[in-house]
């Protein structure tokens, strides 16, 4: 891994959803700007292994058992990091998962799944870490850092994704409301919003015939690399982004245009 644009130094970052994808590849870059590593899933078994490459790596890192629609484990989790590397003041809600099928097919339950996943548990992971970050003074410091992991679904239509998609626009306004609620309190929160990104979440589909087509309707006729997001993603984690708070960042190479 090239020497990351922004340091981490003396930061302690929780990345939920960090055994596979976005997650994973955060904290590998997370660990080698310096920043102390909380991996956070429920597949500790792959965590575990991507906190040993961290660390193998110079870094620090640690695995966590995480379930974000499951709020005493997301306490549980807040608890260990602090006790393994104190209070955490660089949060990623990264944990997604997808459920995508024609609207007027959608079992209940995959809505629900979805609201409980990628809505509720960002709000929870988001809400815990700022009442800690409250508790230990990051109004005096200003060294709070949230960062939400949107969709350009938020904003383009996704044909059989029409729940992922509205929940991630509301993930975007909830992570205003947040920014201006914890202005006064050190917090920042901004939200990115990335392309389609061939990852664990949509791997199925997107070797598919019709994923391909997707693929080559976008102007570029190109997935978004993930390494397209480690600028932005070091930059609202880091120190360099005292001021901006309630922001949005679209990383897509234009598919939504
Ligand atoms: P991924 O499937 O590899 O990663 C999602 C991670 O979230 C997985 O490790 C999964 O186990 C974890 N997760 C799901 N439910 C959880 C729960 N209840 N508790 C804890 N962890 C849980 O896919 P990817 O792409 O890395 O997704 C990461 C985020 O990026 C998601 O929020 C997704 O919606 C978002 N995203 C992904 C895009 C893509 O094209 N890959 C595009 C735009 C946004």
């Amino acid at each position: 891994m090239s020497t990351p644009r922004y340091s981490l130094d003396g930061r302690v970052a929780l990345i939920t959803g960090a055994s596979s994808g976005i997650g994973a590849h955060l904290a590998h870059l997370f660990g080698a700007a310096g920043a102390k590593v909380m991996l956070g899933a429920r597949r500790t078994d792959r965590t575990e292994g991507v906190a040993e490459a961290i660390r193998a790596a110079g870094g620090q890192a640690h695995a966590l058992a995480l379930d974000v629609t499951d709020e005493a484990s997301i306490i549980a989790a807040y608890d260990e990091a602090e006790s393994t590397f104190g209070t955490i003041d660089t949060i990623i809600a990264n944990a997604g998962l997808s459920k995508a099928g024609r609207s007027t097919d959608l079992p209940v339950s995959d809505i629900q799944t979805l609201t409980d996943t990628n809505f509720i548990g960002a709000y929870l992971t988001a809400r815990e870490g700022a009442k800690r970050l409250i508790a230990s003074g990051s109004k005096d410091t200003g060294n709070g850092r949230i960062v939400l992991v949107g969709s350009i679904t938020s904003f383009a239509h996704a044909n059989g994704d029409a729940a992922y998609a509205a929940l991630k626009a509301g993930l975007a306004h909830l992570g205003r409301n947040f920014a201006r609620e914890w202005v006064r309190q050190g917090i920042n929160v901004n939200t990115i919003h990335p392309g389609y990104i061939d990852t664990e979440i949509n791997a199925d589909w997107m070797h598919t015939d019709a994923g391909q087509a997707m693929v080559n309707s976008f102007h570029r006729r190109r997935l978004t690399s993930i390494d397209a997001l480690n600028d932005p993603m070091l930059f609202f984690s880091s120190d360099a982004s005292a001021q901006i708070t309630g922001a949005e960042l679209i990383i897509d190479d234009g598919q939504w245009l």
